[in-house]
Formats: C-alpha cells, sequence, structure tokens
C-alpha cells in the first residue's frame, strides 16, 4: 500500500512550503486546505517536477464533521498516511470586546477541535500499525499569550499542551507526536493590523520557508517540540522567568501599535 504524508493547511505558507521540501524529497502528499484550485494547481505541479504521487481533497476544517469526513475519504480511498502535519490554523488581532465571537469559534474549531479530531483517528491506525509520526503546529505564543490575540494564544497553548502529553502517552507504541512552535513567519496569516504592532515592526519575520525546513526536519526524524529561532527560544525561557505582571507589561506594549 502507498504510504503519504497528509498536510493540512497546504496551500500557503508554511503548509505550502513544507508540501514543496517533502515533494523534493519524493514523498508522496496528500494535500488539504479550502482552496481547491490552489491544490490542484500544486498536485499538477509537484508530481510532473518529482514524479510523485499526489492527492488533494479540498475540506473546509473549521467544520468539524469535515475533519471525520477527511479521515473516511482517506480511508475508503486506502491512501496509508505515514504522517500526519496538523498545520492549518489561523489568528485574529483586536479588542476582545470587539473581535467577532462567530470567528474565535471558527478558529477554536479549526485550530484545536478538527486537530484533535483528525490526531485522534489518525493515532489509532498508526498505533494498530506500530508506526506513525504526526507533527502538530503550535506557537511561540503559547509560551508567550498575547494581548489583543487571546483566543489565538490560547488555542496554541492548547495544542502544545495537547501534543506533549499525547506524544508521553504513545512512547513505545512506535508512533511519535511532535510540536512546531514557529515565532512570527512572513505569510498570509500577518493582517494589515498586525503589521502595525511594535512586535512586527521591531522584528524580522522569518520566511515560511526557513520555517518549513526546521518542521520537515522534526516531522521526519525529530522528538518532542522545536521553537523556531534562538530569539523566540530565548523569549520563552524569558517567560518562565520573570513575573507574570512584568512580562504582560511589555507584551502590552509590543501587542499595541501606540509608539513606545
Ligand atoms: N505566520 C505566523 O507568524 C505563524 C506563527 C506561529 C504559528 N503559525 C501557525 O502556522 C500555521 C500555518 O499558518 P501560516 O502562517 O502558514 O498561514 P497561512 O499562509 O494563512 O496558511 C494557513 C493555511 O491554513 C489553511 N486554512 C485556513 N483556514 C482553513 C479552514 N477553515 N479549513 C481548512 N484549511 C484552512 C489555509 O488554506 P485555505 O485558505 O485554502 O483554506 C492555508 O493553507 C497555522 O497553524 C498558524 O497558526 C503561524
Amino acid at each position: 500500500m502507498k504510504q503519504y504524508i497528509l498536510i493540512t493547511g497546504a496551500s500557503s505558507g508554511i503548509g505550502y512550503e513544507m508540501a514543496q521540501q517533502l515533494a523534493a524529497l519524493k514523498y508522496n502528499l496528500i494535500l488539504t486546505a479550502r482552496n481547491e484550485d490552489k491544490l490542484a494547481a500544486m498536485q499538477q505541479e509537484l508530481s510532473s517536477k518529482y514524479g510523485i504521487v499526489i492527492h488533494y481533497i479540498a475540506k473546509d476544517l473549521s467544520k468539524t464533521e469535515q475533519a471525520t469526513q477527511l479521515f473516511n475519504e482517506i480511508q475508503s480511498s486506502n491512501y496509508q498516511v505515514s504522517h500526519l502535519v496538523n498545520n492549518a490554523g489561523f489568528g485574529d488581532y483586536g479588542n476582545f470586546l470587539e473581535t467577532s465571537l462567530e470567528k474565535e469559534l471558527n478558529m477554536i474549531d479549526l485550530n484545536v477541535s478538527s486537530l484533535v479530531i483528525l490526531t485522534k483517528l489518525f493515532a489509532k491506525d498508526m498505533v494498530a500499525r506500530k508506526s506513525g509520526r504526526i507533527m502538530n503546529v503550535s506557537s511561540v505564543i503559547a509560551y508567550l499569550p498575547f494581548p489583543y490575540q487571546s483566543v489565538y494564544s490560547a488555542t496554541k497553548a492548547f495544542v502544545l499542551a495537547f501534543s506533549q502529553t499525547l506524544a508521553a502517552e504513545l512512547e513505545g507504541t512506535g508512533v511519535v507526536i511532535t510540536t512546531l512552535a514557529p515565532g512570527v513567519t512572513e505569510t498570509a496569516f500577518i493582517s494589515p493590523e498586525m503589521r502595525e504592532t511594535n512586535l512586527l515592526k521591531s522584528n524580522k519575520l522569518t520566511s515560511a520557508k526557513t520555517v518549513a525546513s526546521k518542521g520537515v526536519k522534526l516531522l521526519l526524524h525529530g522528538k518532542g517540540k522545536k521553537i523556531v529561532g534562538f530569539q523566540n527560544r530565548f523569549n520563552s525561557i524569558l517567560a518562565g522567568i520573570l513575573p507574570d505582571p512584568v512580562m504582560m507589561k511589555i507584551k502590552m506594549k509590543l501587542a499595541s501599535a501606540k509608539k513606545l
């Protein structure tokens, strides 16, 4: 049976770059996202360039039933998923009292619920085969929850806690769960409002290609978690040392668009 790496959120940003790099390494891929045209173009390009098998299945994973449908469609097509990358996700920026509740509930469904559904369904299968790897994409924000991104920060803290504990539960089963924690990365994820914040103005964004290459290494060979970038690793340690009120004051300034 042919084996595949399943990537969610493969149509742009970090997921797109991971697909490019894994295809160059000759892995067969199943790509998913909402934008079917982009996925079809990637299938054309990557299969003819690298002579690999690429399937795509368009799904809106903010609708949790579509996560189950994705699993069922893959099973009934007899595609064996050796690696799963739970990468699809989005954030929002703004005062919690003014942001859209509907958008935030969709965010929780995509970033958390569908990730849990896909992990449960594919992990069961992988454990039965005594082999498999799942990489969940969290964020450095899981260590440094940011004001004006309260719900997003919480979703990524969930992903980190979930992945670390599940990794321990599955130790010795042949299934490895890892967590990728990127810092600010140049993708469509960064909204114009985010670009106006002191954090973004005072930081050089990492390229999606660089983050993807760390992700590919972690997915294929790594264990545990990978915080991408020295500064992000340093900041995550600092967050554990500095008192919370001091840390939150710094983050309030960084998260604001007012001049420091
Ligand atoms: N960029 C950063 O600064 C940063 C930092 C830390 C962590 N991350 C995380 O990295 C991951 C990838 O984000 P990115 O930066 O590469 O952003 P991106 O370029 O916006 O890519 C997001 C991907 O998720 C897919 N997606 C969005 N909503 C979806 C939905 N409802 N159903 C299915 N797929 C959906 C998008 O495809 P469609 O629009 O075609 O559906 C796209 O392929 C996310 O989990 C994000 O939280 C990003």
